[in-house]
């Protein structure tokens, strides 16, 4: 019998992160990527003292009283809205996430859905593959300008400040920013941005970026009463997390022209897709990639791996949630 803890990596990653979690655990990997239920998750974590999640794994108080030998559960995700934190902290059970090492790929992702979006890249596309195009026309997908346009952003951590910095530096864009708390002035002159209200920021905005943690107070940030104070020329760009946009409510804004166009990366429900979002040409849709190039998951695969390694083997993990969970000790 093997003294070393036991883990397990709820879906598919790197082979090598799995083979330097070998060498310090006792793994059960899901490489074949299956779709586990709660109820088979919960089975699986049974005796298992820590868990690589990718994100879409809930960690909540049914499936921790269930697991009582768990101790830590390493989102290999900045955002951790899958983790009920404070039931974690209850059972004694550190959560990390894995912030920095995303930020200016996600960062890169969301100004790019941006420009995607607001030149109509994906819907020309689409009719040209058709074999529509058949002649030049003077307003033949004509869009909005990027350049020398106001970037509205809600939600400038780390990841809003990479966007903002694209905008401001690289399209000579006017920067507004509305965040819980104003940032420093430091930061907000390297951002050449500038705190405003949302409604501020929705009404100026050109084109409005969010880039918020999803919590219940953010579940629908943008509904229908901020989406009608937006610019019937704006654009609205989400890379936050599905919930923090009323999804319906933006279908009903786009089919009826009351803003000009949206690019989605991540979905209420997600996998799914409202329907309504689906039947429209002016909505650019990405499945939740925005992090997705094989430098920054495999950078996002090792810090998690670190943190288990860290915390399991060290009692020191690098990107700690609730350090809470661990000076209550269990
Ligand atoms: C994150 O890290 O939270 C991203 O949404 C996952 O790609």
């Amino acid at each position: 019998m093997s003294n070393k803890p036991e883990i397990l990596i709820a879906r598919a990653i790197f082979p090598e992160a799995v083979a330097r979690l070998e060498e310090h655990f006792v793994v059960e990997s899901n490489q074949s990527d299956e779709s586990w239920t709660q109820a088979q998750l919960v089975s699986k974590l049974r005796g298992k003292h820590g868990v690589l999640t990718t994100g879409g794994e809930r960690i909540d108080e049914a499936l921790l009283s269930a697991c009582p030998d768990m101790k830590i559960c390493a989102n290999m995700a900045v955002g951790y809205n899958n983790f009920d934190l404070d039931a974690m902290t209850r059972h004694g059970v550190l959560g990390t996430n894995a912030p920095d090492v995303l930020t200016e790929t996600t960062a890169d992702f969301g100004f790019a859905l941006l420009m995607a979006t607001a030149r109509r890249m994906t819907e020309s596309e689409h009719y040209l593959r058709a074999g529509q195009w058949t002649r030049w026309g003077f307003d033949m997908f004509a869009g909005s300008d990027i350049h020398g346009s106001t970037l509205g952003i809600i939600g400038m951590g780390r990841i809003g400040q990479g966007i903002a910095r694209r905008g401001a530096h690289g399209f000579d864009m006017r920067v507004i920013y509305h965040n819980r708390s104003r940032l420093e002035p430091r930061i907000e002159a390297e951002c050449k941005a500038s705190f405003v209200d949302k409604q501020t920021l929705l009404k100026e905005a050109d084109h409005v970026v969010l880039v918020l943690p999803y919590s219940p107070a953010s579940h629908h940030t943008i509904g229908a009463a901020d989406l009608a104070l937006m610019k019937r020329t704006a654009t609205l760009i989400n890379i936050a997390r599905g919930g923090i946009v009323d999804d319906a409510a933006l279908a009903a804004a786009l089919k009826e022209g009351r803003i000009a166009g949206a690019g989605l990366d991540v979905f209420e429900g997600e996998p799914k897709v409202h329907p309504d979002l689906l039947a429209l040409s002016n909505v650019v849709l990405t499945p939740h990639i925005a992090s997705a190039t094989l430098p920054t998951r495999r950078a996002m695969a090792d810090l998690a791996a670190d943190n288990l390694i860290g915390f399991l083997i060290r009692r020191a993990a690098l990107t700690p949630l609730n350090p809470a969970a661990v000076a209550s000790g269990r």
